[in-house]
């Protein structure tokens, strides 16, 4: 990162003295690097990468029967090749670079496509540990969350493979511990965030109350997630009565339910985080595919089949519940970093496990991801984001 700014550093101003009326592309990429606008990690586009995946999903024994795709017989494995390419940021672009400039400063432009190309999101899991040492760090929320974990367990394992572990798990809460490096990476099931309390006359879902926060106090590193389970009606719903404040009711609104739920999470941020000692990190909405109409396929059912990303640019779009995240955050007063990865994850309407989860040929899975696949990603974003603090 730093000789990535020393590099462009040197060469913007150069690139400058070139600037004629006539490429203002160039001039407006100095300005904005000049007002030191940031690199957006989250925009750009998934690439072909024949080094790709990240880990042999063979070698990594902890991957949950629903998520090892390959083992269940997935036979197209194009979907594994995919790595996510942030834009050039503050770079030019090669559409965008004049052709009077790459006749007058052709080693100039190389340089700077050079630099463009090696803008790539790495992933060091040896660092990572060591960052870790003495540490822990928790994912907290839903299956999502715990498809996350796993793949996280997957790339810090293939990076020190005779390292030894140790796994345990206690109701909700999983803990896998790197021994060597005291580093914990663990998992709390909690799929709303907020509690759920057996009362007599049934189950209610209580926006206004956390559950099992305790367990949150001391971790170093939070990544907080929670959105499909409010989507669920009937026999899926897992309560009766949704509470706010004082108000019991049989239901409401989900989207409001879900911000109301936020809003009580986020005071829990606000109040109890010392930033100084703990990094928030909420990890955005993961879209499912179960329209392939979307995507234009009016045949599809659901994501089965699919072995390509989406490249059109009329998809994805705004995710409602996003939206909500989004709000939420720009309310709060501590610092909450969002893995802002909604958006390229809906791309990937071929990285599911389709019919290939739950051990074999039978459901649809449109919402989880194979492991190895896109949480590998969200996990590189997650340590570009540590490592830049
Ligand atoms: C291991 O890490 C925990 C914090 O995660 C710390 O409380 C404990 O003292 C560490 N153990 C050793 C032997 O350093
Ligand atoms: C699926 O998507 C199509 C096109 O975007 C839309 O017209 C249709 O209503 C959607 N179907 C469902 C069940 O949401
Ligand atoms: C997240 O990404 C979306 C789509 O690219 C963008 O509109 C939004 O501003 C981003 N949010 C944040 C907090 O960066």
């Amino acid at each position: 990162m730093a000789n990535y700014i020393a590099l462009a550093l040197l060469v913007l101003p150069l690139l400058q003295v070139v600037v004629t009326a006539g490429e203002p592309n160039i001039q407006d990429y100095t300005k904005r690097f000049e007002k030191k606008e940031s690199c957006d990690l989250y925009h750009g586009s998934w690439v072909y990468d024949k080094s790709y995946p990240l880990y042999d999903s063979s070698q990594c024994s902890f991957i949950e029967v629903s998520f090892a795709c390959q083992r269940n017989g997935r036979p197209d494995k194009l979907y594994l090749k995919y790595r996510w390419q942030p834009s050039a940021c503050n770079l030019p672009r090669f559409g965008e670079i004049s052709p009077n400039l790459v006749r007058s400063q052709p080693d100039l432009v190389e340089m700077s496509l050079d630099l463009a190309r090696s803008r790539q999101i790495r992933f060091d899991g040896i660092d990572f540990l060591k960052r870790l040492r003495n540490k822990k760090i928790m994912f907290i929320g839903d299956s999502l969350s715990l498809n996350q974990w796993q793949s996280l367990l997957c790339m810090l394992h293939t990076a020190t493979p005779h390292s030894e572990y140790k796994s345990e798990r206690i109701g909700p809460l999983s803990t896998f511990t790197f021994t060597e490096y005291n580093a914990s990476v663990m998992l709390m099931r909690n799929a709303f965030l907020v509690d759920i309390e057996h009362k007599r006359y049934g189950r209610v879902l209580k926006l206004n109350k956390l559950g099992y926060e305790k367990t949150w106090d001391g971790i170093d590193v939070l990544i907080f997630n929670t959105w499909h389970w409010w989507r669920h009606t009937g026999r899926e719903q897992p309560w009766d009565f949704i509470q706010e404040g004082k108000h019991l009711q049989r239901d409401m609104d989900r989207l409001a339910a879900y911000e109301e739920a936020l809003k009580t999470w986020a005071r829990w941020v606000d109040t109890n985080v010392d930033p100084e000692k703990t990094k928030v990190f909420f990890q955005g909405i993961s879209p499912d595919h179960s329209n392939a109409s979307n995507w234009g396929n009016h045949n599809g059912i659901e994501c089965k089949g699919e072995t390509k990303p989406i490249f059109a640019p009329a998809y994805p779009r705004h995710h409602p519940a996003e939206l909500v995240v989004e709000k939420v955050l720009r309310t709060m007063l501590k610092p909450v970093h969002l893995l802002n990865v909604t958006r390229l994850s809906q791309q990937r309407k071929d990285a599911h496990p389709s019919i290939y989860g739950l051990g074999g040929h039978y459901g649809m899975d449109c919402s989880h991801w194979c492991l190895a696949g896109v949480p590998d990603t969200w996990n590189q974003l997650l340590y570009a984001e540590l490592i830049s603090k």
